[in-house]
């Protein structure tokens, strides 16, 4: 039985980052797994390298879209390397083998009539002369009256709608005003599958249930047909018979499983057909809850039509969330699989995601206390030291040589845990094969401990050397179900243990390492101090809020100086403030203004002050920032969470750069926000805020 594993396709347009690395992974993982298992599987993968967007960037980088692909090719493959992502073939959609079958599966599809053209109307940029897709027009959403929406949906009042319904929509590559223009499309007839799709579903087990629960209810529905059609210019592959229309990328993509595929084969003189059209194979996804739609309906049914093996399972699994959010560039936690590896050893993102992972679509979270503690007291502890002391003891006192010994008992017991972690692999449920490892580790650091080899060894040679040598067996039955996740530590650990044929699970689930001598041990895993993952941004340590003025009254010991009394709804607070020279206290009282809220208390001239006003200044001139958010809403810096700090000091404070420009506020580069209501400054000054 041939098995073929895959995942997604990652685009070529810009870095590898650690919500990829979930799924490749994941799914290396696996595979290490089913060759640990003695499977014939191969791992196949490539860059996705076709669409507007890359076409997009490359003009506007100036260099060929060829050029940008190999570009990213080369980052990729080095970011999967480093992370132990360990492909047979990691290739790219733009080669001649998935040119050939993307020519093969349009003109089938298209004799078989599914497949047929007609006219239709789009959004054409009659500047830069080109057809737009959605996301490459903005305007006004015509529900909420938002500015700055795409051309399909609006973010912030989330309605979805026709291109057409935008209001004074623009091309946001060049700003001109579009226009729309009809253009021939080809089109692919799903439906014509509906009913071969729901059977495929409703008879395949190994698919996640909440999934298939989705797909028939869409099914149901009723499918939509499918515009495989994109005109020129786009980097892609161009229509059989047509000039200037390509595949749509979705198209060819997916067919890039296949192209991967053949490459391999050619290589090493096999054929695809054993993998896509033989009995005797099967064919695995792994994918992304995002791109179901692609991976359940349009790719088996263009499967389907030209006869090729439909995959026997599809896994999906969910996003990465960092502190439970989304990953974001603002707050810092779009972390590129190179800045990673940088601060934390690959194999650990490795074992914590591991850790996290299951058969489910559930997201994952990754929060570096827990990492850390996960590692320390996991690998570190319960395996590393273990494994350390042992080693180490044997090695000195023994000169690494195993005996006989015989606790049929504790074997058993191992070996039945061991079962479990092979099928929980199997369930790809690694979160309960991590936990059930740590459970035989917890086994022989207890057998460690209570026979305490260091003082029998005074006594009774013999039996420290017996237990020394039914520990060390202990360690290569967790060493090699750790094998798939950690493959370098692991082979380390082959090369201590004088294994060097390497760990398998046919040959290494057994207490048989008798009468062997092993090399010189030396520490298999280190503990981490801090992981510094997020780079927090430092506005993240300011917390802003709405206040009424209520009284001004004059500083005793200063003449520029007011002291305030400011409403915060919660509590009211005394501010020392220097904008005397500026308003007159009338002018003030009443004003709801932006404020710092977390200051450190200070007392300023023998005054208690708790916080500090924010004002806009320009050559002499001053001015408060007013806001109409109710008084102690808090005010937002977009796109920055605040950390939760006191007592921000003055000092802090002082590193940040606010400036205020056509009527808004910035905090260096993020804009001041408060739900539904406006900040501005007092006397419309642009300039420094402080
Ligand atoms: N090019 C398409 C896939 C084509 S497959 C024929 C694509 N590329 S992608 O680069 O956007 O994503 C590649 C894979 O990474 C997808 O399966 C996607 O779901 C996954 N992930 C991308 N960001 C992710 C997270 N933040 N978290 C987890 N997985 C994520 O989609
Ligand atoms: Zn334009």
């Amino acid at each position: 039985m041939k098995i073929l594993v895959t995942s997604a396709l990652p685009y070529a347009n810009g870095p590898i980052h650690i919500g990829h690395l979930v799924e490749y992974i994941q799914t290396d993982i696996f595979v290490r797994f089913l060759k640990l298992s003695g499977e014939d599987v191969i791992y196949c993968c490539a860059d996705d390298t076709h669409g507007t967007p890359i076409e997009i960037n490359a003009s506007q980088l100036g260099i060929s879209p060829e050029a940008l692909i190999q570009k990213y090719y080369n980052e990729h493959y080095e970011a999967f390397k480093t992370f132990f992502v360990n492909f047979d073939n990691f290739y790219t959609t733009n080669s001649k083998e998935n040119k050939e079958f993307s020519d093969y599966f349009f003109t089938k599809l298209k004799d078989n009539g599914d497949i047929y053209k007609k006219d239709v109307e789009l959004t054409y940029c009659p500047n830069c002369k080109r057809f737009l897709p959605d996301r490459y027009v903005r305007g006004i959403c015509p529900k909420c009256k938002s500015a700055d929406q795409y051309g399909d949906n609006c973010e912030k009042c989330n309605t979805t709608y026709d291109p057409t319904e935008l209001l004074e929509p623009k091309c946001s590559i060049c700003n001109a005003t579009p226009i729309r223009k009809s253009s021939g499309h080809y089109f692919f007839k799903l439906s014509n599958y509906s009913d071969r799709l729901q059977s495929w579903l409703e008879k395949n087990d190994s698919l996640q249930k909440e999934v298939k629960n989705y797909l028939l209810s869409w099914i149901k529905e009723g499918l939509k047909d499918w515009d495989i059609t994109r005109d020129a210019p786009y980097f892609g592959f161009k229509i059989v018979g047509e000039e200037d229309k390509y595949y749509y990328v979705w198209l060819d993509a997916p067919i890039g499983y296949i192209a991967s595929c053949k490459n391999y084969c050619l290589k090493n003189g096999i054929s695809y057909e054993d993998y896509w059209k033989s009995n005797d194979s099967k064919i695995i996804h792994f994918i992304g809850k995002d791109i179901i739609y692609f991976h359940f309906l349009f790719w088996p049914a263009m499967l389907m039509g030209v006869g090729f093996n439909l995959p026997e399972n599809i896994v999906v699994h969910g996003f990465l969330t960092i502190n439970n959010e989304k990953m974001s560039k603002s707050r810092g936690t779009f972390i590129t699989a190179k800045e990673c590896a940088d601060k934390l050893n690959p194999e650990y993102l490795r074992y914590f995601y591991a850790t996290t992972l299951s058969h489910s679509l559930k997201d994952i979270n990754l929060d570096t206390d827990d990492l850390k503690s996960r590692i320390n007291s996991e690998l570190a502890d319960n395996f590393g030291n273990l494994t350390n002391r042992c080693l180490t003891f044997l090695f000195k006192n023994f000169g690494g040589t195993l005996s006989q010994f015989s606790y049929p008992e504790l074997e058993n017991e191992i070996l039945e845990l061991a079962t479990k972690v092979i099928q929980h692999y199997k369930n790809l449920e690694f979160h309960l094969a991590i936990r059930t490892i740590m459970e035989i580790g917890i086994i022989g650091n207890k057998f460690f401990q209570d026979s305490a080899p260091w003082a029998l060894i005074k006594t009774d040679k013999d039996k420290a050397q017996a237990l020394l040598s039914f520990t060390t067996n202990v360690i290569k039955i967790m060493g090699t179900l750790l094998k798939p996740i950690l493959p370098e530590t692991i082979n380390k650990l082959e090369k201590i243990l004088n294994i060097e044929r390497g760990f398998t699970i046919a040959d290494d689930i057994n207490f048989n390492l008798k009468n062997h001598t092993i090399n010189k041990p030396s520490i298999l895993l280190s503990k981490l101090e801090d992981v510094k993952l997020v780079e927090q941004h430092p506005s993240g340590n300011l917390l802003l809020k709405a206040g009424k003025i209520l009284t001004v009254s004059d500083h005793p010991n200063a003449d520029k100086l007011y002291i305030l009394e400011v409403d915060f709804d919660t509590e009211v607070r005394q501010i020392v403030s220097g904008i005397k020279d500026h308003y007159s206290k009338e002018a003030l009282i009443g004003k709801t203004s932006v404020f710092v809220y977390n200051l450190t208390k200070a007392e300023i001239r023998g005054v208690a002050s708790s916080g500090m006003i924010l004002a806009a200044k320009s050559e002499g001139n001053l001015g408060i920032i007013l806001t109409d958010a109710p008084k102690g809403s808090v005010i937002e810096i977009e796109g920055v969470k605040f950390n939760g700090k006191t007592n921000l000091l003055i000092k802090e404070f002082s590193k940040m750069t606010f400036s205020s420009k056509k009527g808004e506020v910035f905090c260096e580069d993020k804009k001041l926000i408060a739900k539904d209501s406006k900040i501005y400054p007092d006397k419309d000054i642009e300039g420094v805020v402080g």
